[in-house]
């Protein structure tokens, strides 16, 4: 039996990707393997949203290529969004490679390594690439599948492909295509199934979630496709949370600030990219918001919602990013004190409007500086938000054993925060009362409350 390892870099949507060719390949008879030197095929599914990313799988993919120097039956193939972008271009400079598979393609991962198999039994190891980078109607409808046998107490379920904005950093657009939406009776089909399985958690993912079905499924009384979309799943009978990632702040109507305060399933935590705090840099980004509507947004969201918390997404050293645009950033940041962040310096990416229509004109040391800044902010946040939590009783969804400790388990709170506890295996899916007793800047420690029954 073909034994196959899947390396993801990037973000959830390529987590989900992953898994989804996982379990089509376990159809096709093929085992998925937790080491790569236990597998004959490695598949890199790749992300291209910052240089490094793609210069991190290059890389493995050049160490990848060392070994089939020695063992010529290896399989190396190299998928999603990097292969997407870069295209034929990167065969020239990786010649080693069997498979080049797009965006659009991963449901035919298993038939294309059949056919590179075959040959290769057929015809001996011979140098050549299967390369499927085509755009494909109803693609969207692809990622579907979850691997078998292992219960997802908590489950990715995608409901769209592509992006249709414009924002002048990004890649997306390109290596993911237009919006597609899939239909809500084959989500929520997909989302009974998993809970039939033992799912209690979903994670809607979407490049912008609150964008589903716009172009395509009617408002109905005043409510967008979106939360149709949210109502229907909060009505799944066993399931216990809703969560997604990521909306937009453009599309943040009311109806979705009031989902939070009716939908007793939807957790209260929201990822709401803000990228920068300087309407001039929003403006040069082309996010068509203000920081005025973002802080609109929280506030509305808060009032609903108090407990909610919210992370963001923040890029520092955009062109043209003064000082007195950094410090909007960080004191809209500081204001708004996010539970959690990822930061990233501005990376141009060729072929997107800030690459090839302005300069890259922040050094790389103020770049650093300015991440820094806010990582420490983040931090401080973060601890502070711990420490409050300290005595509280949480519900938590239990996941899984934690990775370390015997007996110990992992699980999250409402707002999403880890919590570390001794617990027992049967209680694995179930939401407990854990009394927090102890935090880290990332981690909660608990003990779970003993009930009377
Ligand atoms: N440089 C740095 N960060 C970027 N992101 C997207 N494109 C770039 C880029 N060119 C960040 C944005 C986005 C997150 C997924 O990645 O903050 O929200």
């Amino acid at each position: 039996m073909n034994r196959v390892y899947i390396k993801t870099y990037g973000c959830q949507m390529n987590e989900r990707d992953s898994e989804a060719v996982a379990s089509l390949l376990t159809d096709r008879g093929y085992s998925i393997v937790p080491d790569e030197h236990q597998a004959d095929v490695v598949l890199l599914n790749t992300c291209a949203v910052r240089d490094q990313a793609e210069q991190k799988a290059i890389g493995k993919t050049g160490h990848l290529a060392k070994r089939k120097r020695k063992d010529p039956n290896f399989v190396i193939g190299v998928m999603g969004c990097m292969a997407q972008n870069r295209g034929e271009e990167l065969v020239d400079r990786l010649p080693d490679l069997d498979l080049l598979v797009g965006t659009q393609k991963f449901h035919r991962v298993p038939e294309m390594l059949d056919q590179i198999i075959a040959r290769q039994k057929a015809l001996g190891p011979k140098p050549s690439t299967l390369i499927d980078l085509a755009s494909e109607e109803g693609s969207e409808e692809t990622i579907r599948d979850h691997t078998e046998g292992e219960r997802q107490v908590s489950a990715f379920v995608s409901i769209m492909q592509g992006c249709n904005m414009h924002c002048t950093f990004c890649i997306v657009p390109k290596t993911r295509g237009p919006e597609r939406y899939r239909s809500m009776d084959s989500i929520c089909a997909e989302i009974e199934e998993l809970v039939s399985k033992g799912t209690r958690e979903v994670t809607l993912l979407g490049q912008i979630v609150n964008s589903y079905g716009m172009r395509q499924i009617p408002f109905v009384g005043g409510k967008s496709p979106f939360v149709q979309l949210l109502e229907r799943i909060n009505a799944i009978d066993g399931l216990e949370r809703i969560r997604f990632t990521s909306p937009h702040p453009r599309g943040f109507q009311r109806d979705l600030v009031e989902a939070y305060g009716e939908l007793p399933k939807l957790m209260p935590y929201v990822h709401l990219p803000l990228q920068s705090g300087s309407d001039r840099i929003l403006k040069a980004m082309r996010r068509p918001y203000t920081v005025r509507r973002f802080r609109e947004i929280v506030t509305q969201l808060r009032e609903v919602q108090p407990e909610i918390c919210f992370s963001t997404d923040i890029i520092v050293g955009f062109p043209g990013e003064t000082d007195e645009d950094f410090a909007m950033t960080r004191d809209l940041f500081d204001e708004i004190g996010f539970d959690m962040a990822f930061i990233f310096k501005y990376s141009p990416r060729s072929g997107t409007p800030s690459a090839e229509e302005m300069v890259d004109d922040v050094p790389q040391a103020v770049k650093e500086a300015r991440n820094q800044e806010l990582l420490d902010i983040l931090g401080k946040h973060s601890l502070r938000r711990n420490q409050a939590m300290q005595g509280t009783i949480q519900e938590v969804l239990v996941e899984q054993p934690a990775r370390k400790g015997e007996g110990k388990f992992l699980g999250r709170t409402p707002g999403n925060r880890k919590v570390i506890f001794s617990a027992s295996e049967r209680l694995i899916g179930e939401l407990v009362p854990v009394q927090i007793t102890d935090t880290s800047v990332t981690t909660l420690l608990g003990e779970l409350v003993l009930q009377h029954v």
